[in-house]
């Protein structure tokens, strides 16, 4: 048997399992993290406490499969970034998580840039991506050892390494998407051109070896959560996708081997550098989904996740919610943006308020899902699912009703570790394709739409004018 530790080191927690060839789980462990939400949109994480959670789940679920290990594997958060002393491995900085919207003023200096930002990198200017986190960290925090993504320090602190993958470089807005490499000109834009800047790996090259969880092996399969997902989900065709519903809800389409440029406001990264060959994709983001449930939790309006459906109103009775908690991403690109919820009278209670807010992650899925049919060229025909919050039927019947399209649950809770198992498995062995690390999958479950399209359509016109509202401050 070659199991690999497949670890999804994410924002609100970090996954490890261990998983044979056939992509059976075998053990899994799981250590939960706690970002920091500060005043002005600031979001941090501490490094060790996202290091010590990759060792011990990592320890954990290699000691409970108590079989040898082949290969380590690690799928990141994409854009969160820290300063670290290369020397000695030591944090100098907060991770400054994907979240944090204190970059703004970065972006907004450099708004004439974007256009050409735009063309060369496939992403927006927007503190989401990495670049603008960097910049402020060499502003406001330390302008010593280097600035990276987390995925790079975690390597390096797993083998000595110092790199990162394509699809991790290809979220900074610091990378040339069609030659996958960094940019002088665009590390000029945002004053890193005197950086140290990691390698860029394919998610299939093994780039050391580490002793961390026992036995000597091999680190390979690095790559982004999301795309992880995009793989474990077989979306290997042009114009498949898949919804993430984590922290945010993240909507990604396979473009193959072109790196279209949106043209509907969403943004083109690779998916992975798999067996020598670069596939793209498009995506469109919900800044918070789990982080809004978790939001609704902490306000006591449902005491739990599980319990969402149990509270949800069989109807939200016109009360509708932005949940743009964190500022809104594609295609609106506004910061500021702040979460509502309209539509309420005197009888609207908490069940309205908890559908209304997963009506509302639906909707900004669902709308992200039209964006991406127009870059596309032709409607999506499904939508793949995978994450946390698909336990809600609640939230994935609204979701096929106002996408319009039937949604197909996986029917595994690990799709972003066995995406990156899946890029291991490949550096392990080369003669497979990429089908065959993936394998089929039958849904756990097929949410058709009950709604029509007229409904569909009246409900997406009304939440989106809730949408605009929220992005102009007058919500
Ligand atoms: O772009 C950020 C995203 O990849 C983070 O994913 O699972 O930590 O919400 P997650």
């Amino acid at each position: 048997m070659t199991a690999v530790l497949a670890i999804d080191q994410g924002t609100s927690g970090t996954k490890a399992i261990v998983v044979d060839e056939a992509g059976r789980v075998l053990a899994l462990a799981e250590e939960a993290l706690h970002p920091r939400y500060l005043d002005g949109g600031g979001v941090e994480q501490d490094p060790e406490a996202l290091w010590d959670s990759v060792v011990d789940a990592g320890r954990r679920a290699v000691a409970e499969a108590g079989v040898p290990l082949a290969a380590v594997a690690l799928a990141n958060q994409g854009e969160t970034v820290l300063a670290w002393d290369r020397a000695t491995g030591r944090p100098l900085s907060q991770a400054v998580v994907w979240q944090d919207r204190r970059s703004e003023a970065i972006c907004d200096v450099r708004r004439h840039e974007a256009e050409r930002v735009a063309e060369r990198t496939g992403l927006v200017l927007d503190p989401y991506f990495s670049a603008p986190k960097m910049r402020w960290l060499r502003d406001h925090v330390t302008t010593d050892g280097v600035v990276t993504t987390t995925d790079t320090w975690l390597v390096h602190r797993l083998c000595g390494a110092f790199v990162t993958d394509a699809s991790t470089a290809s979220r900074s807005l610091l990378l040339e998407l069609d030659e996958v490499a960094w940019s002088g000109e665009l590390l000029d834009v945002f004053g890193l051109g005197d950086e140290a800047l990691p390698e860029v790996v394919a998610s299939d090259d093994v780039v050391g070896t580490t002793t961390v969880f026992g036995a000597e092996v091999p680190v390979t399969g690095l790559v982004v959560d999301q795309q992880a997902a995009l793989l474990a989900e077989a979306c290997l065709e042009a114009g498949t996708a898949k919804c993430t519903y984590g922290t945010g809800a993240f909507l990604l389409a396979q473009l193959g081997e072109r790196a279209v440029r949106s043209t509907a406001g969403l943004t083109t990264s690779v998916a992975w550098r798999l067996a020598g060959r670069t596939s793209y994709c498009v995506d469109g983001q919900v800044y918070t989904a789990a982080s809004a449930v978790r939001w609704a939790t902490e306000l006591g309006l449902v005491g739990a996740a599980d319990q969402l459906d149990a509270v949800a109103a069989p109807d939200s009775d016109g009360v509708l919610c932005v949940p743009a908690l964190a500022g809104l991403a594609a295609p609106w690109w506004d910061p500021q943006a702040t979460a509502s919820f309209t539509g309420m009278t005197l009888s609207s209670g908490r069940g309205q308020l908890v559908r209304a807010l997963l009506e509302g992650v639906a909707a900004q899925v669902a709308l992200l899902a039209g964006l991406v049919g127009a870059d596309l060229g032709a409607p999506l025909t499904r939508l793949r699912v995978d994450g946390g919050l698909t336990r809600s039927h609640v939230l994935m019947q609204a979701q096929a009703d106002l996408a319009q399209l039937p949604v197909d649950v996986y029917p595994s809770a690990h799709a972003t570790p066995l995406g990156a198992a899946a890029c291991a498995r490949l550096a392990l062995d080369p003669g497979l394709d990429l089908a065959e690390v993936v394998g089929g999958w039958t849904p756990d479950h097929v949410f058709e739409p009950a709604w029509g399209a007229d409904r569909a359509e009246e409900f997406l016109d009304r939440w989106q004018a809730a949408a605009t509202q929220s992005s102009l401050g007058k919500a």
